[in-house]
């Protein structure tokens, strides 16, 4: 009989773990038109064009016009999407703004995470534009609350994310988070895609799928990494040698936050998308050079003591350095990852409820046996 935790993790680790997947890596658990990781060659692909070719030159909502595509049957043209997108955001500042008070005594995802699940959990189109709208909406708003201040009303007519830069109650910085929003749209069968995919096979609402993503981005593995970032380059620069604050960290068993990923091998396209946009802000120079060097020794320090496994720069990186910029807390970096990814999440979601079939994995069962089930 096993008593206690520890007991449970050796058991478990010296029972033939190469009799399954531990973690589904290189496992295909989906067919899919909307995106695809190519690991190899560092490159992504949205919908049949590289990420190289949508960001930067795509508006966000140009973008999830694509990925929405065949998914929703009275899907309107390009050009009409985008006012439909605005309407959606002033309904849902409406909808939600008797929650808010309540919401913003939770942290801002946490926050954002509860007034969603108040909206209904349909599969159609005004369901998806209210949950596309919903993290535009109400992440601003919750910010303003708990810095004190009163919530900035949508505009229907603005571009999305000049939108949420002007509900932040900002004035620059909107095409830096357009191109941060279209490059994180999508991205294969990641983490919260999967949880995403999941729930939509169930036949569950576009809600209860969104959910399920939120959750699973929010680990520091996943979505939660831009903050940390942050707090390993304040506190390099505090001690002021990054050698030996990276030799330390990695002698302590921790992850540098912003490096490594489960299918690239090789440097993440989208860090080099945001790195060019990031560029676009003016007096942000000192910080990228600093963190360039900081990128510099951490590369090498993992290149030195991971030799075969190829550990590069990941899209964290540079996120966290254009949410800062931005004027977006690092508190709230993972919400707005959200923003983004809501994008593919809708999609994943109509693409499993439509094509797939229920996901249901197995698992090895270990013990106990008592006499009456042997
Ligand atoms: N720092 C130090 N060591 C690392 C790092 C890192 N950032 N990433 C991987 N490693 C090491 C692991 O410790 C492990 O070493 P071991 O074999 O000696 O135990 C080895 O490399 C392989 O790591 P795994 O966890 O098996 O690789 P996996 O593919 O599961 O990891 C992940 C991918 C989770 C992103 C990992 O690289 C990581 O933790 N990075 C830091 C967190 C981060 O940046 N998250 C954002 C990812 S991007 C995104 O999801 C949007």
């Amino acid at each position: 009989m096993i008593h206690w935790n520890e007991g449970i993790i050796s058991l478990l680790d010296s029972q033939g773990a190469d009799e399954m997947n531990n973690g589904l890596e290189d496992v295909v658990a989906a067919e899919t038109i909307l995106s695809d990781v190519r690991g190899a060659e560092g490159q992504l692909i949205i919908r049949g064009h590289p990420l190289t070719a949508l960001a930067g030159r795509w508006t966000f909502e140009e973008t999830a016009h694509l990925l929405f595509t065949g998914f929703f049957a009275d899907l309107p043209d390009a050009a009409e999407f985008a006012p439909r997108l605005g309407a959606a955001r002033v309904d849902m500042f409406e909808a939600t703004r008797k929650f808010l008070g309540s919401a913003s005594k939770l942290s801002a995802y946490d926050g954002m995470r509860a007034a969603m699940a108040m909206l209904p959990d349909g599969t159609m189109l005004p369901d998806a534009l209210r949950l596309l709208a919903a993290p535009a909406v109400l992440l601003p708003a919750l910010i303003r609350l708990q810095a004190g201040d009163e919530p900035i009303a949508p505009s229907a007519s603005a571009g999305h994310a000049a939108d949420v830069i002007r509900m932040l109650g900002r004035s620059s910085g909107a095409d830096a988070l357009d191109t941060y929003l279209v490059t994180v749209s999508d991205h294969g069968l990641n983490a919260s895609t999967f949880a995403a995919r999941v729930v939509a096979s169930t036949q569950a609402g576009l809600t209860s799928s969104v959910l399920a993503g939120l959750g699973a981005l929010k680990g520091p593995l996943h979505g939660g990494a831009p903050g940390p970032v942050i707090d390993m380059l304040d506190a390099i620069a505090a001690e002021g040698d990054s050698a030996s604050w990276i030799a330390r960290a990695l002698d302590d068993g921790e992850r540098l936050m912003g490096f490594g990923h489960r299918i690239y091998r090789t440097r993440d396209p989208r860090a080099d998308a945001l790195k060019a946009a990031l560029q676009s802000f003016g007096g942000v120079d000192a910080r990228l050079r600093f963190a360039e060097s900081v990128e510099r020794v951490a590369l090498e320090a993992l290149h030195k003591r991971k030799p075969d496994r190829v550990l590069e720069t990941n899209v964290e990186f540079y996120t966290a350095l254009l949410l800062e910029a931005a004027g977006f807390p690092k508190e709230v970096f993972t919400g707005v990852f959200a923003m983004g990814r809501v994008a593919g999440w809708l999609a994943h979601a109509r693409e499993q409820a439509l094509t797939g079939r229920l996901i249901r994995p197995a698992s090895r069962y270990i013990e106990p046996l008592t006499k009456e089930a042997a």
